[in-house]
């Protein structure tokens, strides 16, 4: 038996849906248009190709999307200044500072200097404090995908042996603590975890988040598990021509598509529905700065 597989580019692209018809009401009732910040320092090819993409979709649902671009040099306080800015501007109601940032700059100083209520990555620490206290918050858009999938798929998640792979603030540990919100069993594990192919072997919902391509074999899951692969990794593909690429997730998919008993791809699984939750968290932001 092989695994269903999860469509995250379908289930991304209603959600997508879903969003313009509120960005629509909002305008036609409201006269008013949600509009997200993009804050792009340096010229990383990855970061550039994320951010064109979410520009894109922001304006494909009828948002405002504005780009900020600065040189990798630029100073702390230039880019803090840029922040303060975008947080009194009332027509922006979504903020998002690429990440990686070069190394001069402090990413947590950076992050904090975001008004949190136009805090749509949910990286604020008052969002972090916000959702670990399971009070209502900003949350990170790639962790909120995952957990709509989950529910998408299996309804009602309580009682689930959840593994997360990955202690990431972006990832990881959100996704821990949205999971012990669905009232699931909760274990982070990570690069220094004993057993980790015991540990991996008990969960019912197994989320990998490392950054290591194909790190987990189709023989640490557990028959009929639900594998969330939020990996992106490029690896040489020398059988589609010289120099050529392409992406692969954190578990070694032909063999867990085997044993799984549902499975998000890479690409157009988790990827898609990060996006998508940016879109939705810009208009949540604007409905609530708008009362
Ligand atoms: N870099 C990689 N993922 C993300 C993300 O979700 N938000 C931001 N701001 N930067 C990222």
């Amino acid at each position: 038996m092989t695994a269903r597989i999860l469509d995250g580019k379908a289930f991304a692209a209603r959600v997508r849906g879903q969003v313009a018809e509120h960005v629509a009401r909002l305008k036609a009732d409201h006269g008013i248009t949600p509009g997200l910040a993009v804050v792009l320092v340096g010229e990383d090819p990855a970061s550039e190709v994320y951010v064109r993409s979410k520009g894109k979709m922001t304006v494909e649902v009828g948002m405002v999307s504005v780009e900020h671009k600065l040189a990798a040099s630029a100073a702390q306080a230039d880019l803090l200044a840029l922040i303060h800015r975008l947080n009194s501007d009332p027509a922006v109601h979504g903020i998002l500072v690429q990440l990686p940032l070069p190394d001069h700059l402090d990413e947590d100083l950076v992050i904090d200097a975001i008004d949190p209520a136009k805090d749509v990555d949910g990286f604020h620490i008052s969002n972090v404090g916000l959702l670990g206290t399971g009070q209502k918050s900003m949350v990170p858009c790639t962790p909120l995908g995952c957990l709509m999938m989950l529910r998408d798929y299996h309804g009602d998640l309580t009682g689930m042996d959840a593994v997360v792979i990955g202690r990431s603030n972006i990832v990881g540990k959100p996704m821990a603590q949205l999971l012990l919100g669905d009232s699931c069993t909760v274990t982070i594990a990570h690069s220094r975890t004993r057993n980790l192919p015991e540990v991996v072997r008990r969960a019912d919902i197994v989320v990998a988040a490392v950054g290591r391509p194909q790190m987990v074999p189709g023989d640490w899951i557990k028959p009929g598990a639900t594998v969330i692969d939020v990996g992106i990794n490029r690896m040489d593909a020398p059988e589609k021509g010289e120099g050529k690429t392409r992406l692969v997730g954190d578990v070694d998919f032909d063999s867990c598509v085997q044993v799984a008993g549902a499975i998000t791809p890479v690409p157009g699984g988790v990827g898609p529905m990060t996006i998508a939750c940016l879109l939705a968290n810009t208009v949540t932001a604007c409905c609530r700065a708008n009362g």
